[in-house]
């Protein structure tokens, strides 16, 4: 946490415009809630974006909207994600109906793991919800044909999209690709405002419903269920301010990766690239893995890492857990970081 770098222009951004908050005596569901939603409609071309206090609130808003309003009661949820997706799914009163196994190659389920969860699904699909988290700051390489067996089989596809603000996959943003999905910009994460996330839906039905489930319906008053999911306009400034720079902030990164790889690549260390021909991530992490040995065995000189993602399984076990580790790189990192962490890859080959 004490590394957390903004660039200077969102800083100065954010201090240019705080005065105009006090002066228009608006603290909340003002100005900047509404220029978050521009922002984000028009970055990633969709029709309803709206901006709430984290990633979580905005899927248990979703969850609970589809289940109340369209009988979807069961969630299936990837096994390798944050312990946070399993506890959003019984806060939004849902069913954890199973968990989708994943691939160490991405941290991701692939289409084959999705339509084996689904098989062993054993109720009525016309309930079913899947929530599948894009994971590193890539997009889920799969999600184009996982989107569209769902689509075939009438079962809600909900993206947590936590990682992977300002990532695509040919060409379209993270939380387009199925029914909904949020970002998260908490402190840690790629694009980090401190706290914060957004809902992103192109069906405005559903866009509808998350608007006035964030403000407890309180005008129309026909909705039973709603909260106060809403970043306040000092919040919602600060993402603002950094999304603006999010270019900025991903090419900063993608210079120390670039060391990583080069590095990786003479030793012959697996990483997860973050750029293909048709995949453009945003370097939340920088993955090393290895499929026959435990990272500690296989990397036991390096000792300079962030936190996992993750260093367990919901579900039965995998190997994911034990067999990846994350190199640091956040914005504005120290070079002499990325050299240590480079000698401790040679040191260990
Ligand atoms: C995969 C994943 N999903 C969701 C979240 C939750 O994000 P937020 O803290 O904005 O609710 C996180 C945060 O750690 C995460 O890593």
């Amino acid at each position: 946490m004490g590394m957390i770098k903004l660039p200077q222009g969102s800083v100065s951004f954010f201090k240019e415009n705080l005065d105009d908050i006090f002066n228009s005596g608006n603290l909340a569901e003002g100005k900047w809630n509404k220029e978050i939603s521009t922002f984000i409609n028009s970055h990633c071309n969709v029709s309803c974006s709206v901006p709430t206090s984290s990633n979580g609130s905005g899927l248990v808003a979703l969850m609970m909207i589809y289940k109340t309003y369209y009988n979807r009661m069961n969630v299936l949820i990837q096994s390798n994600t944050m312990y946070g997706v399993k506890t959003m799914v019984y806060t939004s009163g849902c069913n954890l109906s199973g968990y989708i196994d994943c691939s160490l190659e991405t941290l991701m389920p692939s289409i084959e793991q999705v339509r084996k969860a689904v098989e062993q699904f054993k109720g009525d699909k016309k309930s079913l919800m899947i929530l599948l988290s894009h994971i590193g700051g890539i997009i889920n390489p799969d999600i184009e044909k996982i989107a569209e067996f769902c689509r075939s089989e009438n079962i809600i596809l909900l993206e947590d999209c936590a990682h992977s603000y300002g990532a695509t996959l040919n060409g379209k943003h993270s939380g387009t690709f199925g029914d909904g999905g949020a970002f998260s910009f908490y402190a840690t994460k790629s694009i980090p405002a401190g706290e914060g996330g957004v809902v992103i839906t192109k069906n405005n039905e559903i866009g509808e419903l998350v608007k006035r489930f964030i403000i407890y319906d309180r005008f129309e008053q026909k909705m039973n269920i709603g909260s106060n999911n809403r970043p306040s306009e000092i919040q919602a400034l600060l993402i603002y301010s950094v999304l603006m720079n999010t270019e900025e902030i991903i090419e900063n990164k993608k210079h120390i990766a670039e060391q990583y790889i080069k590095a990786c690549e003479e030793l012959g260390i697996p990483y997860i690239k973050q750029i293909s021909a048709f995949s453009s991530g945003n370097y939340y992490k920088f993955i090393v893995y290895n499929d026959d040995k435990p990272i500690l065995e296989f990397l036991p000189k390096l000792k300079t890492k962030t936190s996992a993602v993750y260093d367990y399984t919901l579900g039965s076990k995998n190997k994911i857990a034990s067999h990846h580790a994350c190199l640091p790189i956040w914005y504005g990192q120290e070079n002499e970081i990325t050299k240590k962490v480079i000698k401790e890859l040679y040191e260990s080959k």
